[in-house]
């Protein structure tokens, strides 16, 4: 299957930060933060900086690996978005130079990969992007049998005074795939935000996690570390490089 991945921020980049400025990145921040112990970070998908910017506020090095130019630009315009090392390329198998305390993979964004070929590509190349004993952590959705049965779903994920967002979304259930448009209503129009997900249990992630040498350490159903449970639909889980091979 042929993939590109600088066609999600090609369609979003322009309207990313507006759409999800009711993101509030603090308990991620937090965590992330408290996980690289100092140490160097690297962002998978690091965007316009939502999360790499507070993090180098907090004293951090950051890098990524971005497929989307435009994204980067959107990066490059903000304060101290220049001093940030990116590589621009796909996530399963570009490298920045370095060893890293922490690989984030936030958003959901190992999901834009389209098979699980690449997503174990994905796993390998965080590992091969770690010191010993550092960690990835990949923030995703969990698969929602229920939802998926009617074979598409149009749900509200924000409702406020001044914009809607709305997804609608056509599963595949077979292939674990999901083709979905978010459509943000405000003042300024329409605006369209696609992404195409192949999504993962997270035991198929262990199992990633276990092909590319690294053990789970932790499951969170979110970054303030609430317990992981038979309602959570998120997970934030972390992987650790054993500190001797
Ligand atoms: C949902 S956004 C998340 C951005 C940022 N991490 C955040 O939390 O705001 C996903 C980002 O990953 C990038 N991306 C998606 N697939 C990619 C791939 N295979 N390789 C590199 N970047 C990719 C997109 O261009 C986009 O910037």
């Amino acid at each position: 299957m042929s993939f590109d991945a600088s066609e999600y921020g090609r369609h979003v980049a322009e309207v990313y930060d507006e759409a999800y400025a009711h993101l509030t990145p603090d308990a991620a921040v937090e965590r992330l933060a408290a996980l690289a112990d100092g140490g160097p970070v690297c962002e998978f998908g690091i965007g316009t900086g939502r999360l790499a910017l507070p993090l180098v506020a907090r004293g951090l090095t950051v890098a990524g690996i971005e497929g989307s130019p435009e994204m980067v630009a959107g990066l490059r315009e903000k304060p101290g978005g220049d001093a940030i090392e990116v590589a621009v390329g796909d996530f399963a198998e570009t490298r920045v130079p370095g060893e890293f305390a922490l690989v984030v993979l936030a958003f959901n964004t190992i999901f834009a990969l389209p098979d699980q070929a690449a997503q174990v590509a994905c796993f390998r190349n965080a590992a091969a992007h770690l010191r010993p004993g550092g960690r990835f952590v990949v923030e995703a959705w969990v698969p929602d049998p229920g939802a998926f049965r009617a074979g598409g779903a149009l749900r509200p994920v924000r409702v406020a005074e001044d914009a809607v967002l709305l997804e609608a979304a056509l599963l595949h259930p077979a292939e674990q795939r999901m083709t979905t448009t978010k459509v943000r209503l405000s003042s300024a129009g329409v605006q369209l935000l696609p992404a195409n997900h192949r999504y993962a249990w997270p035991a198929e992630l262990d199992l990633m996690a276990e092909l590319a040498g690294l053990r789970r350490e932790h499951r969170w159903a979110d970054w303030t570390g609430r317990p992981f449970t038979d309602d959570s639909r998120d997970h934030v889980s972390v992987y650790r490089r054993p500190e001797r091979a």
